[in-house]
């Protein structure tokens, strides 16, 4: 340190400049600088922009998906009959089983649902009934109850031919038709209404007292 004590300007020698000689050196430093700190803010920018669109992105894959609240499906699966008598010269049938009930649930979140009835109907008339309980079925997952049911033809009226015609062909074509209501609860606190519908088709085989095909709308 000593030397520099001797003769500054050998080691600051712009400190000599007093007229602006070498003001170019400084301003080139400063925009040099500047130049900088504007390449940093627009890299900043660049990463706040994409992560602004990866945000939307995400946000809306969870509305769309996640959040979309839909309604349950409520089916009946394949009956197991237990007991079936039919009578060919006075068309009529009797008959007992038990109806497997399934309330697929493909939302994120649970749905509780209020108890409801099931009809069983021949010809559009209601020959047994099913009562399913309330209850609930977990988000992503399908409930399943199996109802005992006993259904009979003494509801319908007079003589049924329809009925008449498929005995003689062994079949017995049942209808079933119900209407939930529940709520799916989102996020644990959002809750909406939902109702689920039912509305199968199915024929049975009197010999074998199996279900010979089941269809659900
Ligand atoms: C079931 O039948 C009853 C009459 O017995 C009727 O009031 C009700 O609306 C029916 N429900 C469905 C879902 O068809």
């Amino acid at each position: 340190m000593a030397d520099s004590a001797k003769n500054p300007a050998e080691y600051y020698p712009q400190a000599l400049n007093g007229n602006g000689f070498h003001g170019g050196d400084h301003e080139s430093l400063r925009s040099l600088v500047e130049e900088e700190k504007r390449r940093k803010r627009i890299k900043w920018a660049v990463y706040i922009a994409a992560f602004s669109v990866f945000q939307v992105m995400v946000i809306l894959v969870f509305a769309l998906v996640v959040m979309k609240v839909r309604s349950p499906k409520f089916r009946v699966g394949e009956l197991q009959i237990q007991t079936l008598d039919t009578n060919r010269a006075a068309p009529s049938f009797d008959m007992r089983f038990v109806a497997p009930i399934r309330i697929k649930n493909t939302n994120f979140g649970p749905y509780k649902f209020d108890a409801s009835t099931v009809n069983f109907t021949y010809g559009g008339v209601v020959v047994g009934q099913a009562v399913i309980p309330g209850s609930k079925a977990n988000f992503k997952s399908t409930k399943k109850i199996n109802v005992e049911v006993s259904l009979s033809s003494r509801a319908l009226s007079g003589a049924n031919s329809g009925l008449e015609a498929e005995l003689s062909k062994g079949v017995i074509t049942l209808g079933s038709h119900g209407k939930m209501n529940g709520k799916v609860t989102m996020m644990l606190v959002m809750k909406k209404k939902k109702s689920a519908e039912m509305n199968c088709n199915m024929e049975i085989e009197v010999a074998s007292r199996t279900v010979k095909s089941l269809e659900c709308k």
